[in-house]
């Protein structure tokens, strides 16, 4: 039988609630499936390790996390402890440059058994394509002077082989399912990240003549996701407006806790990571409320990757069924603790 080594990285807040109910779901799934198994080590790096060692993750983190197939992670962030750049610089988006995870796929849809907030929501489909390693996170720009002169400068990089990336990776997705990419643009405010966007968008654009291509400015894209959201199918995003948009994605769909994300190392040189969209959640943290189908979700989308869609669907269908038996945590309405919608989903799976 196959297994596969997944290093789990909880981290802070929801992470460590919401992480072990979705092992729990995979390792029936695969159970199920009865071709493989998973083989979990857990990582207890996050605020709490910083905390105690003035670092995130060990020095040699890295290279550990190399050694594994692939990594499941919950959430970093806990600002009332460690301030939120510490944190996520030194652990989570440390992971996603350091493994070259330049792509970060998150879906959004409407979901059987789940109402939209949305009065028009349309059975929309779609899937943001986030560009995962530069862009307005480039790590790049200072502060300098003081007083009523400092200024604080952040510089946004857009490389022709990280755009071309992502924007290949979009319309390569666009063919297998409507046929249709939107670029997320902003070319008429800024003068020189979006201008040259564009341009690579409609040069790779150009190899892909069958696919439907569009570009929108993010302010009005953000609308029509309100207005229209059906008639999206891959939307291609920088980093900074990907992150934006796929909040709003798990918005519509009913909360972002249900949102799922995959940071990807296309070269399948490195593990890609597998996180939602959520964060840690410190309101609600501890209690055993939260919604722990975002990280379901999230380790469907690992199932696909490593290449058992069919059964990644059948995680879908066992979320779907349980919404519409009504068992929902808070954030979507209900009144069913984590513990009762992961037992519903197990029950749904046998
Ligand atoms: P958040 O996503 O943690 O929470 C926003 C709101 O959504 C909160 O009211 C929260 O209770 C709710 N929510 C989120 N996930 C939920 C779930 N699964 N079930 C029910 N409700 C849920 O965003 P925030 O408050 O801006 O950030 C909190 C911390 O998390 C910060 O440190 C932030 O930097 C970090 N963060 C981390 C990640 C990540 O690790 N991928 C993502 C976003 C934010
Ligand atoms: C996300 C998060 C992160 C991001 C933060 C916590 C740095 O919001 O994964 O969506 O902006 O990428
Ligand atoms: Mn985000």
């Amino acid at each position: 039988m196959k297994t596969y080594r997944i290093a789990v990285i909880p981290g802070d807040g929801i992470g460590k609630e919401v992480v072990p109910a979705a092992m729990e779901v995979l390792d029936k799934a695969a159970q199920l499936d009865g071709r493989f198994q998973f083989e979990w080590t857990t990582f207890l790096w996050g605020c709490d390790y910083y905390l105690e060692t003035g670092k995130m993750m060990p020095d040699d983190g890295i290279e550990i996390l190399k050694g594994y197939d692939q990594i499941f992670l919950g959430a970093v962030g806990m600002p009332s402890l460690v301030p939120d750049h510490v944190s996520l610089w030194g652990l989570l988006i440390k992971i996603r440059r350091d493994m070259k995870q330049s792509i970060n796929v998150r879906p959004a849809k409407l979901l059987q058994g789940l109402p939209s907030p949305l009065r028009n929501p349309n059975g929309f489909d779609f899937v943001v394509v986030r560009e995962n390693s530069e862009g307005e996170y480039a790590e790049s720009g200072g502060r300098i002077h003081s007083g009523q002169d400092e200024v604080a400068i952040q510089n946004a990089i857009f490389t022709r082989k990280g755009t071309e990336r992502a924007m290949r990776y979009a319309f390569d997705m666009a063919k297998t399912r409507r046929q249709h990419v939107t670029s997320a643009t902003k070319s008429n405010g800024l003068t020189y990240s979006m201008p040259f966007w564009d341009e690579v968008f409609a040069e790779v654009g150009r190899d892909y003549e069958d696919i439907g291509q569009v570009s929108n400015h993010i302010d009005a894209l953000a609308a029509f996701l309100v207005m229209k959201p059906e008639n999206f199918d891959v939307i291609v995003a920088s980093n900074l407006f990907g992150d934006i948009l796929t909040d709003l994605g798990g918005a519509i769909m009913g909360s972002i806790g249900i949102a799922p994300a995959a940071n990807l190392n296309i070269e399948r040189e490195y593990p890609s990571m597998f996180e939602p969209v959520h964060g840690s959640a410190p309101d609600i943290a501890g209690k055993g409320i939260a919604n722990p189908l975002g990280q379901i979700w999230t380790g469907k989308m690992m199932l696909d990757f490593l290449g058992y869609p069919e059964l990644g669907a059948k995680i879908l269908d066992a979320m779907e069924a349980t919404l519409a038996q009504g068992v929902k945590t808070g954030d979507l309405g209900g009144e069913a603790t984590l513990r009762q919608v992961t037992d519903a989903i197990l029950q749904q799976l046998q």
